[in-house]
């Protein structure tokens, strides 16, 4: 018990740290592709999460790009139209996409 409460300032001292160096905080580029429907994924999408949400999944098919702009619709509550989710998947399969349709 005693070590412990010795060891106490000790502990303190370190959740008082400070860095007198100049922290840098890494750039992360965004490889976002252009293209053929980005506008409706940047008006349909981006407005409640970034990108990286979707460039997370990796290349997908094109049931699995339909499945998620279906499931922010249904779950989310996104407002996205029949027309823009059909455009959003389209070019989520192009630029992201495996090459399978399922
Ligand atoms: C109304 C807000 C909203 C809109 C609009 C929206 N999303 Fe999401 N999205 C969310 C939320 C909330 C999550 C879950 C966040 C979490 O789990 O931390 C999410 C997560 C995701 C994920 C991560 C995987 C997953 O299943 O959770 C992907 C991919 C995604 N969204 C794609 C899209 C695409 C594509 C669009 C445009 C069609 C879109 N989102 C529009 C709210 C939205």
């Amino acid at each position: 018990m005693k070590k412990m409460i010795a060891m106490m300032p000790l502990l303190a001292s370190v959740l008082f740290a400070q860095v007198n160096e100049k922290i840098e905080v890494p750039y992360v580029a965004f490889p976002v592709k252009m293209g053929k429907g980005f506008e409706a994924v940047q008006a349909n999408c981006l407005m409640c999460h970034s990108f990286g949400y979707i460039l997370n999944q990796g290349r997908q098919s094109r049931k699995f790009w339909r499945g998620k702009v279906d499931k922010m619709i249904i779950h989310f509550k996104a407002p996205i139209d029949e027309k823009s989710a059909k455009i959003v998947t389209e070019y989520l399969f192009e630029h992201y996409g495996n090459g399978k349709e399922k």
